[in-house]
């Protein structure tokens, strides 16, 4: 276990989230507002995989709205690239728990959607757009409309949708919770392969301790109330992990002390 301030490796910071404030307003002048987040410190490394847990309630969309630029901090700063965030951007690619589809274009039109916002819509884009929904396994879907597609799918086809900005900052916030058993494994597997190819820097939210111990390089509990980073563990499972890194003794050994670090958390509250 290591403490919170100390990054796994001298890769330069991805984020920087230095002493941040979140705080929100209560709903009328006499209800007290809510602290979100208070004195949260995290580094993220170029390339590394985090996933953060804690309870509900915490503060871990919070922080990912502010990562996005969604929102803005009230106090601290958040950096990504060293620059602070201003606003959402391409540069970060954010996948929420319900796939974010426009329910009136087919699977490629929203994947284009993007670029042709940013006027990119040439032949190249299109065929980057194909074979990314190609390598989501949606390449004979590519003209179907969301209705048209399962959970899985369109899950699939948000995550294309992100990945032709190529981003290099992927946020995640409980992408896969809402997933059957089966598609989880086949999307976690999809994520690792991507992360290991493409080497994007991923801030991953889950409740899911044994999802946690398998993806990140390190994983970040936190503490609700305000919420802050309470503990940084590191994963040193050896990659490439497969559904078969699970079977073995070390990683039980690993999710013991996420489940540990998280029950201290709740004892805590
Ligand atoms: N727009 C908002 N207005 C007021 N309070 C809010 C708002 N968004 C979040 N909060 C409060 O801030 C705290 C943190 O919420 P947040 O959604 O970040 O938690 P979370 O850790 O993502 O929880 P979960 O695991 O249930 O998704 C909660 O107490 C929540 O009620
Ligand atoms: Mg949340």
């Amino acid at each position: 276990m290591t403490s919170v301030f100390e990054a796994p490796s001298q890769a330069p910071a991805a984020v920087e989230i230095k002493g941040v404030r979140k705080q929100f307003a209560g709903r009328s002048r006499r209800s007290a507002g809510r602290l979100a987040l208070d004195g949260f410190d995290l580094t993220v490394r170029e390339g590394e995989f985090l996933c953060l847990l804690g309870p509900s309630g915490c503060g871990k969309s919070t922080l990912l709205d502010l990562l996005a630029g969604f929102s803005e901090a009230d106090g601290g700063e958040v950096l990504v690239d060293g620059s602070p965030v201003r606003g959402p951007g391409a540069d970060r690619g954010v996948l929420f728990q319900t796939p974010m589809l426009f329910p009136w274009l087919t699977a490629l039109d929203n994947v284009l959607y993007g670029p042709r916002a940013r006027h990119e819509s040439g032949k190249e884009t299109r065929e980057r757009a194909l074979e990314l929904l190609d390598t989501v396994g949606l390449g004979k879907a590519v003209h179907s409309y969301p209705h048209e597609l399962s959970g899985g799918m369109r899950h699939r086809a948000a995550f294309a949708r992100v990945l032709i900005n190529k981003p290099k900052l992927l946020l995640m916030d409980e992408p896969f919770g809402a997933l059957d058993a089966i598609t989880r494994v086949a999307m976690q597997k999809f994520l690792l392969e991507l992360w290991q190819r493409e080497r994007v820097t991923i801030v991953f939210v889950t409740h899911d301790v044994e999802e946690a111990a398998l993806l990140g390089d390190r994983v970040c509990v936190m503490t609700g109330s305000p919420g802050r980073a309470r503990l940084l563990l590191d994963v040193d499972l050896p990659r490439p992990r497969t559904i078969e890194s699970t079977e073995t003794l070390e990683f039980v050994r690993i999710k013991r002390q996420i489940r540990e670090a998280l029950e201290d958390t709740e004892a805590a509250r």
